[in-house]
């Protein structure tokens, strides 16, 4: 009986493996069925030469033998279920459609900024980020705005406790930029900016300005108007009409307003331009206060710069007409560009 019981185990054990229904009623028949060994052991003993108390002992483990192989085919047959079941119901399922995996949108500004900083580098440009707290001097003083200049009131400014500000333009990075890498000088640099202001649909204290600065050897107002138009036929992938009015900058002399010919009206005046002109980019040729605070001699040099309102430039390219919207961190904002990437 031991020597039945050892083989059923084994028996279960292999069966295992195959996992089968089939496997664990083969089982079954083999031991318990008609010409089962237990059925068969049962059939073979001799009663008749057994005590009343061997024939007791013998009957009793037999049944035990018996219950032994039923409680043990019972447990394999639920194991066996508990498996299918899970392969029905849970990820092993391997018919069932994999988990879509959402892709990350790039917010306009970015996708504009990253656009424009492609363009530029085909020119020629390098793109150069400066830090976002700034001192007094790189924002204000070195751009030509001294401490009692009444153009510090056209920049409200948060004011760190340590005297350094948050930058309002990225205007700040000119003279970095000239300090360091002295001229000839190509670059443009991209970043955000932060003004004291009350916020309303276009106004924000959170934006991006895209500042660019070009300074060699006779660089006139021409070659800023080539640029800029270059650029802007780029941006909007059309050809381009800019104007030049005049402008005040402290530091560029001649300063201007740089405006762009209407691209829904074709420049007749429409709700959204008014007279047919949209003013986009304030520009002008560097203050030779500017160059020399950057360590570049005027005599030697001169050079133009500007400053695009990334944000604003987004806003137009993607027909956003809320500004709220672009620093809301809500994705339903951001999940309409990612067919744009
Ligand atoms: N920094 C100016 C602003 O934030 C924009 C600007 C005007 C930049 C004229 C320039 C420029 O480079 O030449 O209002």
């Amino acid at each position: 009986m031991q020597q039945i019981k050892e083989k059923l185990l084994q028996a279960l054990e292999a069966a295992k493996t195959s996992k089968s229904a089939e496997a664990l009623e083969k089982i079954r028949i083999d031991f318990l069925g008609r010409k089962g060994s237990i059925t068969t052991l049962a059939k073979n003993a001799d009663f008749s030469k057994m005590s009343v108390e061997e024939k007791k002992g013998f009957g009793q483990r037999l049944n035990e033998l018996k219950n032994f192989a039923n409680e043990q085919l019972k447990a394999a047959a639920e194991a066996l279920e508990s498996v299918a079941v899970r392969h029905k119901t849970n990820d092993l399922d391997l018919t069932a459609p994999g988990k879509g995996r959402r892709l990350g949108a790039l917010h306009p500004i970015t996708l504009a900024q990253m656009e424009l900083e492609d363009i530029f580098q085909g020119m020629g440009f390098s793109v150069l980020y400066g830090p976002e707290v700034e001192s007094e001097h790189y924002c204000f003083e070195s751009v030509n705005i001294p401490h009692d200049h009444p153009a510090r009131d056209m920049q409200d400014t948060f004011w760190l406790k340590n005297q350094l500000i948050l930058r309002t333009h990225t205007s700040a990075n000119q003279v970095r930029t000239l300090e360091r890498f002295g001229a000839p000088i190509r670059a443009i640099f991209p970043g955000r900016c932060f003004r004291y202001e009350s916020i309303d649909p276009s106004h924000e204290n959170t934006f991006y300005q895209c500042e660019g600065l070009v300074v060699d050897k006779d660089i006139s107002v021409a070659n800023l108007i080539a640029v800029m138009k270059t650029i802007l036929s780029q941006v909007f992938r059309r050809d381009v009409r800019v104007r030049l009015r005049p402008g005040y900058f402290p530091f560029v002399e001649p300063g201007f307003e740089l405006d762009l010919n209407c691209l829904f009206c074709g420049g007749k005046g429409c709700p959204t331009c008014g007279d047919g002109w949209i003013e986009l980019i304030p520009c002008g040729l560097v203050h030779p206060q500017v160059l020399r605070f950057g360590g570049v001699d005027p005599r030697e040099y001169s050079g133009f710069a500007f400053g695009v309102g990334l944000t604003r430039l987004a806003m137009m390219k993607y027909g956003i007409r809320d500004i709220r919207y672009l620093n809301c961190g809500d994705l339903r904002v951001n999940e309409q560009f990612s067919v744009l990437m």
